[in-house]
């Protein structure tokens, strides 16, 4: 089950990253969804910062699939309270603006593949909040 999850999650991303424009858009999400969440980007090179998330998420695509967690624990670190200081309650935003993303970008997108996206990725961050 877990595992036909973290396969519709993975073709529905790669269907989503053939668009670039579906990471421009889940910042403009991301960060329209709170002034606090803008001001923690404010110096942030977001091209690279694009670059640095499609790797994330795959990352936690991978987790889902059974990979080892080293990455996830590293973005666990960088978002704890001694580096970035991301406060636990700010992931649903972020889960939220990503599912609508998806939504927009995913041709095939439907209800069970949002809901596919939500039970896999939540080990994940709940691993890199967990660090906190
Ligand atoms: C599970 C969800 C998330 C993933 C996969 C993720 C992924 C990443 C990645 C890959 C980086 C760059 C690598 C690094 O610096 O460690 C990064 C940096 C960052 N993330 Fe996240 N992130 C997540 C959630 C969040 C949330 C909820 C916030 C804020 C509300 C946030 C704010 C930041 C900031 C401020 C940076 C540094 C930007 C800079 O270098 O200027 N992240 N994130």
């Amino acid at each position: 089950m877990e595992n036909a999850d973290a396969d519709i999650v993975f073709q529905s991303y790669g269907r989503c990253c053939k668009n670039e424009r579906f990471f421009v858009d889940f910042y403009d999400r991301f960060m329209g969804s709170s002034d606090e969440v803008r001001a923690m980007f404010v110096d942030t090179d977001m091209k690279q910062q694009r670059h640095l998330l499609r790797n994330g998420i795959l990352q936690l695509i991978l987790h889902a699939r059974g990979m080892p967690d080293t990455k996830l624990r590293a973005l666990g670190e960088s978002h704890s309270r001694g580096g970035y200081n991301i406060r636990p309650d700010l992931y649903r935003q972020w889960l939220d603006a990503l599912l609508d993303t998806v939504r927009r970008h995913d041709p095939e997108h439907s209800d069970s593949i949002t809901d596919a996206w939500q039970r896999a990725l939540q080990p994940g961050i709940e691993l890199i909040r967990g660090a906190y």
